[in-house]
């Protein structure tokens, strides 16, 4: 199969030194690109600004911001059978870009902010047969939100978890994960993310197998 995988934070640059951005290191998308391409899958990584070594045989396309984001998810969708989301996108970006620094004396003390598009609801049109994973990483429980992420994104899977817990969510290693798929509800124990990458390559497998006979959760 071919997986076209975000990953990362965005930035969205208020000038060339300053940005919006998230805590996201890109552990999790990278893990996945990496179990997808030891699985025999072809695998195309956008990645935001994160510091970690592309896994072998991966292609990597790195982008800055949500709009660069987005455009590159559409350019390779056509090309993928699997899109896996683990981008942590902002949802804003500041209403003007300067090209030069800004200064401290002239800047104005409030942030003006205009949202930035949400690249599962654009792309939805043009799913297809193609399996769609989402993330919601939330402060407590995460189901209620997965389910709702789910309907409103037209989403196969969403990998939920609660990035309050110290053993969950950014910059650590591990994470604990609920599947939430439109039929069922799987909780995962605490796993490494490299573990955690494994399970949505088989669970795309699963499923992505089935076409045609109707998915299997
Ligand atoms: N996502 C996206 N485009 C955005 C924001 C998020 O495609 N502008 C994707 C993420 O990559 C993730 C899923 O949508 O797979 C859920 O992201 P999340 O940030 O949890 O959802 P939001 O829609 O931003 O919802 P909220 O801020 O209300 O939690």
């Amino acid at each position: 199969m071919r997986f076209l995988v975000t990953a990362g934070p965005t930035r969205e640059h208020l000038d060339p030194v300053r940005f919006l951005t998230n805590r996201s290191t890109g552990k999790m998308g990278f893990a996945v690109a990496a179990a997808a391409v030891a699985a025999g899958h072809e695998v195309v990584l956008v990645s935001g600004p994160v510091s970690l070594p592309t896994p072998e045989g991966v292609e990597r396309v790195d982008i800055v911001s949500a709009r660069d984001l987005l455009a590159a998810v559409e350019e390779r969708l056509p090309e993928s059978d699997v899109l896996v989301m683990t981008a942590a996108v902002a949802d804003w970006r500041p209403k003007a870009t300067s090209a030069t620094k800004l200064k401290k004396g002239t800047m104005n003390p409030v942030l003006e902010l205009e949202p930035n598009p949400d690249i599962l609801r654009t792309i939805a049109p043009l799913k297809g047969d193609r399996l769609f994973i989402g993330f919601a990483a939330e402060t407590g429980d995460p189901v209620p939100e997965a389910r709702r992420k789910l309907a409103a994104k037209g989403l196969d899977l969403v990998v939920a978890n609660d990035v309050s817990l110290p053993d969950s969510g950014f910059a650590v290693d591990t994470n604990r994960v609920t599947f939430v798929t439109p039929r069922n509800l799987s909780f995962l124990p605490l796993l490494k993310k490299t573990e955690v990458a494994v399970r949505i390559v088989a669970w795309a497998e699963a499923n992505a197998r089935r076409e045609g006979e109707g998915r299997i959760s």
